[in-house]
């Protein structure tokens, strides 16, 4: 028998599959403003392998043991240092058994999503909203219903009337889904107010809000708008967060705040016999030592970086295009002039190096001309040094001349 005769599986994969993915490499041009990466310089090496190293002597004998110190949920010791930074970062008063430990925040969001969600079920997002959400609820062929964002996120008149809209209907959403601390990809903050207002809403119709806070450390101007769970104790708020931002998705670590009538329903759903304990370990020790001054460091140099963008994109494009000025994360939103598809140039841009994301990506109506983002693109500005930065924006300029005739 021949050892190359191939076994075809067509006839075997279950049914109701994704699309299998078209190539397993990992896209990285040259000037880099696609996803969300964060910066090289800024992941604090030395401090990462101190903790390892100290992480692993106190308490490395313990990786033999499955579940180690800590059980289904986690690993303790970063539960409790989630205990303390919710409680004073975010304003949350939790203790360690409201806190699940997942493989970042994604992994998270998609077991929420298969607790909660089935075909036909209806929930609430921004109009523009983070792409790798949007993408597995459309998976479970979920009914999307966008809200318009302001600079201060999801508007509660839109809100109230998207729900008066569906209860006409006979629908109750499963959840809203918010992004309410520097918005992916709008950058905006909710103002208390707002938030409280939300969650007036949530009340009052009976459905949960889903709220994402990934970027919430990433905050590097004005005030620390508290969680919208910090004004909640009656569990009408689900609250995910991440590693990935405040030190860098390689880390592969996020959460789900929830009660344990939601949480006891994951665990079965998680099957990966528990996160990384080695992972926890070493996170759990470098930030119950260094968050504070990891935090500073993290956000003075993201600062930069997003004035440096800001301004290169200034000076390229000209006064027509508008950056957001969002007061942290790692995106700029870029409004061009009605008209200019920020979707034709691309392959040329590919081209060249440069790598962006079109404001439809993150759309939630990206086929409906109101409101599909055509004339956006959001810019990640932690990856690229500050020089590939103006390199970059000045050969993306170029390229929109080309392709485009703008800028003039
Ligand atoms: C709003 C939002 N939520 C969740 C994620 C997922 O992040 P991770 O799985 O790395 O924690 C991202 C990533 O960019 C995001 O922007």
């Amino acid at each position: 028998m021949s050892s190359t005769t191939q076994f075809n599986y067509a006839d075997h994969f279950a049914k109701g599959l994704p699309p299998p993915s078209a190539s397993a490499t990992v896209d990285n041009p040259t000037y880099n403003f696609i996803l969300g990466h964060t910066c090289p310089d800024l992941v604090p090496v030395e401090g990462l392998v101190e903790a390892s190293a100290r992480a692993l002597r106190k308490d490395g004998p313990g990786l033999a043991i499955n579940l180690h110190n800590g059980g289904l949920l986690g690993y303790l010791p970063l539960r409790e240092f989630l205990v303390l930074k919710l409680g004073r970062h975010r304003g949350i008063d939790v203790t360690v058994d409201d806190i699940l430990i997942t493989s970042g925040s994604q992994p998270a969001a998609m077991l929420l999503n298969a607790a909660l969600l089935e075909p036909g079920d209806t929930v609430i997002a921004e109009n523009f909203s983070y792409v790798g959400m949007l993408g597995d609820m459309r998976m479970r062929k979920v009914n999307i219903v966008g809200v318009p964002v302001d600079e201060h996120g999801m508007r509660m008149d839109a809100l109230a009337s998207a729900l008066d809209d569906l209860a006409g209907r006979g629908v109750t959403p499963k959840y809203i889904y918010t992004i309410p601390t520097v918005q992916n990809p709008t950058g905006s903050v909710m103002p208390m107010e707002r938030r409280r207002r939300m969650l007036e809403i949530s009340k009052e119709r009976g459905v949960p809000i889903l709220e994402d806070d990934c970027y919430a450390d990433l905050v590097f101007e004005g005030e620390w708008e508290k969680a919208i769970r910090s004004l909640d104790d009656s569990g009408h708020v689900l609250h995910m967060g991440s590693f990935s931002k405040n030190l860098a998705p390689g880390v592969r670590l996020g959460y789900v705040v929830a009660p344990w009538e939601v949480l006891s329903q994951l665990l079965p759903l998680k099957g990966d016999i528990g996160t990384s304990t080695f992972g926890q370990m070493v996170v759990a020790d470098f930030f119950h030592n260094h968050y504070e001054e990891h935090l500073e460091t993290l956000r003075s140099g993201l600062r930069k970086k997003r004035d440096t963008l800001s301004a290169a994109i200034s000076e390229h494009f000209g006064p027509s295009v508008e950056p957001n000025h969002p007061r942290g994360g790692i995106y700029l939103w870029v409004k061009f002039p009605d008209g200019v598809d920020t979707r034709k140039p691309l392959a040329a841009a590919r081209k060249e190096g440069i790598g962006y994301n079109p404001g439809s990506d993150w759309a939630v109506y990206p086929a409906d001309d109101r409101r599909n983002g055509n004339n956006y693109i959001r810019f990640c500005y932690a990856l690229p040094t500050e020089d590939e930065i103006w390199k970059g924006i000045e050969l993306l300029a170029q390229v929109f001349q080309r392709e485009l005739g703008f800028p003039s």
